[in-house]
This record gives structure tokens, C-alpha cells and sequence, in this order.
């Protein structure tokens, strides 16, 4: 079996190891350097680096240097993950030394600096140890300025093993005091991995990977989870619980994301495509596995967070197919709407019963990704169950508003489906056949598209 078919066309992915979370993503000196978590030779979570690549539009990436390695008696046991920052003309990582002794972890905050933006120096340990009243688990500095000051929030497990995020505050980067806790409440599961603090039309909105939250109904029901809650205007006024915790993502793949800020204003997240203790990928037996999702742009629209692909992602499109008042009667296939990558994305005017649409199907069938509407439920489907090699499964949503439009990108092993204008994302790793590259759409009477735009990628 050739896996090299599994190999991403535009996701960023290994060539060889193990990747997870983004780190470091940052705009600086004119272009986008983005760092993840690798582990470069072995698919396991031994050994974490942060790898480095840069690009000038998103789109074409060039490698570098690793950037940080796990060479010192601080972080011997993996660089892990953090983020960036500018400051005077420097870019400045902060990340998370992990130190693992006859099973004894010391999480040391570590601050590393380049002037080029591509040689890294590893400067200064800023905290040595955990706070009193936490475990070891301490872990994943985001930093951000704020008036003037710095800021980081990191992910941590109070001694009575249930999760939060903490924040320290700086005035030179250096000399960090600590603030307290930003999540309040005991039942945001054991740990939290990966806070991230933004600001969207006036509102603060803490992301956060939580992990040993139970499933309930059609949430929560990945091993781990990543979601927002939404806050205040500021800090004070926000009070971050888990009953107000939305969930990013509802399909399988979906951790750790990040956000940044770009030189448009833009905040844009990128997540691991990946989750924790699931590495039966088929790639592995190739030595390699996992991807970054596509970056997105968030937005704030009603109080819920949006996820936009990219205008930049418009630069892959091939080749252009339109359908306008597109009647769909029990079904429509064509043989120039197909392909193993590709964008689609359905607009509709009103939609009154079910349908499906059949992703990278085989000739017979018998392979399928689907996708699918429940009317009298209001609610969407991703079944991949038949979806080829790797892990099975269905995940489903609740829409809280009339279903408008479905946008799908297709790359050789993932899909990702924005609906509704980003309001709910689906994101999942697939491995079908090369030759399934079939797309359909069925129903049980007729719908009516308002438009179908389909481009190879
Ligand atoms: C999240 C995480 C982080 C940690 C890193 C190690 O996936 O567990 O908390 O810093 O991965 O690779």
C-alpha cells in the first residue's frame, strides 16, 4: 500500500516523525513563522523540538532550522509548547522546559531570543517551578502586551487534580509576578492544556484544551476537547466557567489550537489536527503522522466565534465550476465535479428535507464520506464510517440557526466543512482509496441549491 497518497497538498505535515501543537505564531519583519511541537524521527511524543517554517502568503512555506531543540538539563525531555513575541525589533519564544525524572516532571518557563528571527538562543529560565497550591502540570506560556505590559497565561492542575489557567504579568519579560486564576470553578475536568487570551469587538475570549471532560449528548465526545469561553470587556468583569465552554470543532481531529494577530488586524487560529494517545493513523507504519489545520480567521458574530477560511486559500483554486438554482432531484453527480483535493462550497435558500453529500466515494459506493442534514433535527452529520483507512466514527451537530451553506476543503487525508459561514466547523482526518474521488448529492425529493462553486485544488 503506497501512504505517500495520504501526503497533505496544502496542510502543513511532517515529512517525518510526529507533529502537534502550533507554537509561536507569529507576523514579524514581513513574514508568518509558524513552530510546532515535532518529535523528528519517531512517531511518539518523546523528544519535542519546535520546529520552525516561514512564508510570506500563507500558502508556500519555507523550512528552517529547527529553532528550539531539548538539549538542556531544563527542557531535556521536550521544548514544549509556548508562543512569540516581538519586542524591539527581537523575537522572543517563551515555552515550557519539561523535565521528567524517575517519573518526578519539573515544568520550567523558558525564554529564548533571536535577532534574525531564524537562530534562536536560549536566554533565561523564568520560573523554575510550579506555584504552590499546583501539580507539575504547568505548562504552555501564551504571551500578549498589554498596556504597556506583558502578559502570559499558562495551562495548569490546582493539587486537588482539577484544571485552570493562571496569569503572570511582566514589565521587561523578564521578572514575572503571578496574578491568580483566570477559570474559576472545579469542573473543568483535571488539566487544562493551551490557553489563549483574545480580544474580539470589545469582548475578551479565552480559548482552552481541557482534558477529562465527559461526553454529554453529541459533545464532548473526542478524548479531549478545545473550546472558548466567552468574558467581559475586560479581565475583571470576565468570569470564565465551564458551563459557558463551547466546543471549536465537531468532528474528530481538532487540539491546542493557537491565535495570533496579523499585520491586517486578522486574529487567526491555527489547531493541531491531531488529538493526544491517538496515533493509529495509517501513516505511521510510514513513520510519520499528523497535520496543522488550515489557518482561519476568527470573528465574533452574535456572540459566537467564527472560524473564516483564509482570502489567501483562494490563491489554490484550479479551476472554476458554478451552478446557479441548482434543483437536485433524489440525486446529482457530475463527471467534472470530483477529485482527491478540492474546494466546494453549497449555498442554499432554504432547505425542508434531508440530503447527503457523498466525499471522496468510491465507483461502488462502498467507500464514502458523508456528510449529511437532518431536517426535523436541524442537525449535521460527519460519518466516516466507511471513509477508507484509519479511525471510524460519526460526530454530529445542532445547528441554532437555518442551515445557508456548507464550504468544504479537501486535502488527500482531511476534510474540513465551515458551515454557515465558519458558525460550526467539522474537522477530521479520512485516508480513502486515490481512486475514490467521487462527490454526490443525494436527497429524498429535491432541494434546491442557490449556488454550488466547485474547485480543483
Ligand atoms: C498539548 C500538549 C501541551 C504540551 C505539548 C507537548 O497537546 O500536551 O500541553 O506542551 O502538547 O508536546
Amino acid at each position: 500500500m503506497n501512504r505517500e497518497n495520504f501526503r497533505q497538498k496544502f496542510h502543513i505535515e511532517p515529512k517525518k516523525g510526529l507533529i502537534n501543537d502550533p507554537n509561536g505564531l507569529i507576523f514579524y519583519k514581513g513574514e508568518y513563522h509558524f513552530f510546532y511541537q515535532h518529535s523528528p524521527e519517531e512517531c511518539n511524543h518523546l523528544n519535542k523540538q519546535w520546529s520552525h517554517i516561514k512564508s510570506k502568503d500563507l500558502i508556500s512555506w519555507e523550512e528552517l532550522p529547527p529553532a528550539l531543540k531539548p538539549t538542556d538539563y531544563f527542557d531535556k525531555n521536550g521544548c514544549y509548547s509556548g508562543s512569540a513575541i516581538e519586542k524591539d525589533g527581537k523575537l522572543y519564544l517563551l515555552y515550557t522546559g519539561n523535565v521528567k525524572e524517575n517519573g518526578v516532571r519539573t515544568p520550567y518557563q523558558v525564554l529564548a531570543e533571536s535577532e534574525d528571527g531564524i537562530n534562536f538562543k536560549k536566554t533565561a529560565i523564568l520560573l523554575k517551578t510550579f506555584e504552590k497550591g499546583y501539580t507539575a502540570h504547568f505548562r504552555d506560556p501564551k504571551v500578549y502586551k498589554e498596556n504597556g505590559e506583558y502578559h502570559f497565561i499558562l495551562g495548569a492542575q490546582r493539587e486537588n487534580l482539577t484544571g485552570t489557567a493562571l496569569k503572570y504579568s511582566s514589565k521587561n519579560l523578564l521578572d514575572w509576578e503571578f496574578k491568580g486564576e483566570l477559570i474559576h470553578g472545579e469542573d473543568f475536568g483535571y488539566m487544562v492544556e493551551c490557553p489563549d487570551l483574545i480580544t474580539l469587538e470589545d469582548k475578551q475570549i479565552l480559548l482552552c484544551s481541557p482534558q477529562g471532560i465527559e461526553p454529554q449528548g453529541e459533545k464532548y465526545k473526542n478524548r479531549y476537547q478545545s473550546g472558548y469561553i466567552l468574558g467581559g470587556k475586560t479581565l475583571e468583569e470576565s468570569n470564565f466557567l465551564f458551563k459557558d465552554f463551547i466546543e471549536l470543532d465537531r468532528g474528530f481531529e481538532f487540539y491546542a489550537p493557537q491565535t495570533f494577530k496579523d499585520e491586517k488586524g486578522r486574529t487567526i487560529l491555527v489547531g493541531w489536527m491531531g488529538m493526544p494517545e491517538e496515533e493509529e493513523h495509517p501513516t505511521v507504519e510510514d513513520g510519520w503522522i499528523h497535520c496543522l489545520t488550515l489557518p482561519r480567521e476568527l470573528k465574533l458574530i452574535e456572540d459566537k466565534l467564527y472560524q473564516i477560511p483564509l482570502v489567501e486559500f483562494e490563491k489554490l483554486r484550479k479551476s472554476e465550476i458554478m451552478y446557479k438554482e441548482l434543483r437536485v432531484e433524489k440525486e446529482f453527480s457530475t463527471p467534472i465535479i470530483l477529485g482527491t483535493t478540492y474546494e466546494m462550497k453549497i449555498d442554499f435558500e432554504k432547505v425542508e428535507e434531508d440530503f447527503s453529500i457523498y466525499l471522496r466515494a468510491s465507483k461502488d459506493e462502498r467507500e464514502k464520506t458523508i456528510f449529511s442534514y437532518n431536517y426535523s433535527e436541524n442537525s449535521l452529520t460527519l460519518d466516516r464510517k466507511s471513509s477508507g483507512e484509519g479511525y471510524k466514527g460519526e460526530r454530529k451537530v445542532y445547528l441554532d440557526k437555518q442551515l445557508e451553506s456548507i464550504h468544504i476543503f479537501m486535502d488527500s487525508s482531511s476534510v474540513e466543512i465551515f458551515v454557515n459561514g465558519g458558525r460550526e466547523v467539522f474537522t477530521a482526518r479520512i485516508y480513502p482509496k486515490v481512486e475514490s474521488e467521487n462527490i454526490k448529492i443525494v436527497c429524498e425529493k429535491e432541494i434546491v441549491i442557490k449556488k454550488l462553486e466547485f474547485y480543483s485544488i
